[in-house]
């Protein structure tokens, strides 16, 4: 039997842990921190999709909206794909434990940005908390998986160094309690390490997502695909800046509205409903509900004009009861700060959010070199992929259905075509290394990565603040290679040095776009 490296403790990775080992393959989940540290477990909304498999219409419905989301970008044979396999893959995770929200006897479906019906599955607030309780318990009760807590991906060991084409054989970490690197053979490798928010000041990410995946899998040959579209979530609740707190878009499915400062003013003082004078009508006829990057822009651009660092999301007008039900999550955060849901205007601005672009991989989760070839044993599944899925802009709730579909590809794939790779892999090469001495520069470094992200490749772009990024990208990769050249590795030096790589990724596909599509908005282009 084989050995599989899974990189990451999100939905994407330990479903893909279950599927190997029921076929009886020895597994090594590898992840940062604590298993549940994973954006899974941070996932409000839930996941979409069509249970009953004789429910065309839905299905269909379901394609056209995420083919409208997608900007024209989708890779349709992959969005059929995913929607249809949706009821399967839905009830593995319910036979794996997951309970999602009923309605007596019948699921409860919400609906968030850009959906024309009712078809997300949750649990509450906290679908995927749930999902990942779950799946960790799952993955525990297995003899056959191990999971390796506090480990950190490095590097990718070639089975002929300087040669992708002859593919992975293991991997190279970085052991965070002991400070120790190891070596660890494999047969394939399946990265799940998610995205890559930590770029960004503010992001609804968990400080683990700083892109290592993508960028161990760039240096070893792989390719990526449409990065300079990530997603911003319109609605980060504002007041601690340090961690914006999702509030999630099914609020807005349930009938909450934006408003800026002017139309909030307008609200208290008239009869009106308050979706009649959100600004977001300016920008689509689905206002407060339109597809997220829409919603994101039209945010920017008002706090741009008024100079207010939020705007508004106002719920006092729903039925407090059935907020106070579906969002317990979202009210408990919010009494912590003296707001109250169904009462107070709640301060929101866009925050960092979902990673659509990536490792470019074909339908089966198969990582691709530039060449359009698989690399063979790496497969990449989840938000540190690019399927085709999501085009330039993901529809809500996709990603969570993505993934497990993917997981499920890439692990049947493996299944049905295991590679016997297995052989001596080479120790890290640590002669002359020396500890790092001081983080200082590190750390001032990544200040000012999130800042240059931040000011000059966020939502709305221009060419000159693009290529005042890349000058400035250049330069801290120039000065991290640097110390990453004779320095032992430690986490902050691994995570930045695989920040700016991504960063470079983002930078260099804005600047290389004619046209503003999805989430890539240059002003330049309009
Ligand atoms: C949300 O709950 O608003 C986020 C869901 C998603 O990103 O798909």
């Amino acid at each position: 039997m084989s050995r599989i490296v899974v990189i990451g403790s999100g939905i994407a990775g330990l479903f893909a842990a279950l599927r190997l080992d029921e076929a009886g393959h020895d597994v090594v989940i590898i992840t940062k921190q604590r298993p549940k540290d994973s954006s899974t477990n941070w996932a409000q909304g839930g996941i979409a999709g069509i249970l009953d498999k004789t429910d065309g219409e839905g299905k269909d419905a379901h394609i056209s909206d995420t083919l409208a989301a997608g900007d024209g970008l989708c890779d349709e044979t992959v969005v059929r794909l995913v929607v249809e396999e949706a009821g399967d893959r839905i009830r593995d995770l319910l036979k794996a434990g997951v309970q999602f929200e009923k309605d007596g006897q019948e699921f409860h479906f919400v609906k968030e940005g850009g959906h024309t019906a009712r078809r997300i599955l949750h649990a509450k607030d906290a679908t995927g908390a749930e999902i990942e309780r779950a799946l960790t318990e799952a993955v525990s009760k297995s003899d056959k998986i191990t999971m390796r807590p506090h480990t950190l991906g490095v590097d990718l060991i070639q089975r002929q160094h300087g040669d992708p084409s002859k593919g992975i054989k293991g991997i190279w970490c970085l052991c965070l309690d002991s400070g120790e690197m190891e070596a660890i053979s494999a047969d394939a490798v399946l990265i799940a390490t998610g995205g890559c928010g930590q770029l960004w000041e503010r992001t609804t990410n968990p400080s683990v997502a700083t892109g290592d995946g993508l960028a161990m899998a760039l240096r070893a040959g792989a390719s990526s695909k449409d990065m300079a579209f990530f997603q911003f979530h319109p609605t980060a609740l504002m007041g601690d800046n340090k961690k914006p707190f999702l509030i999630t878009e099914a609020l807005r499915g349930e009938g909450g509205v934006l408003l800026d400062s002017e139309g909030l003013k307008k609200y208290r003082n008239s009869d009106l409903e308050p979706e009649e004078l959100s600004f977001t009508l300016d920008f689509s006829k689905e206002g407060s509900l339109a597809t997220r990057d829409v919603v994101a822009r039209a945010c920017d651009q008002k706090m741009k004009i008024t100079g207010e660092d939020n705007v508004w999301l106002v719920t006092d007008h729903l039925d407090t009861q059935n907020l106070h039900d579906h969002f317990p999550t979202i009210e408990g955060r919010l009494n912590k700060i003296g707001l109250s849901l169904g009462r107070d205007p709640l301060p929101v601005a866009p925050a960092a959010h979902y990673m659509v672009g990536g490792l470019k991989v074909d339908i089966d989760g198969r990582v691709l070199m530039e060449n359009g070839e698989a690399m063979p044993g790496l497969y990449g599944i989840g938000e540190v992929a690019c399927t085709g899925m999501h085009g330039a802009n993901r529809l809500a709730s996709n990603s969570l259905l993505e993934a497990v579909v993917f997981a499920n590809k890439a692990s049947e794939h493996f299944i049905k075509n295991p590679i016997d790779n297995i052989e001596d892999v080479p120790e890290w090469r640590a002669e002359g290394m020396l500890e790092l001495e001081e983080h200082a520069p590190l750390i001032r470094d990544l200040e000012t990565l999130r800042k240059t992200m931040t000011d000059d490749v966020g939502i709305v772009r221009s060419f000159s603040r693009l290529e005042r990024a890349n000058r400035m990208l250049n330069l801290l990769s120039g000065e991290v290679d640097l110390i990453w050249r004779k320095s032992l590795p430690t986490r902050e030096l691994v995570e930045l040095r695989n920040l700016i790589l991504v960063a470079n990724l983002i930078t260099d596909d804005a600047l290389s776009r004619d046209e503003n599509r999805g989430l890539h908005w240059n002003k330049d282009l309009i």
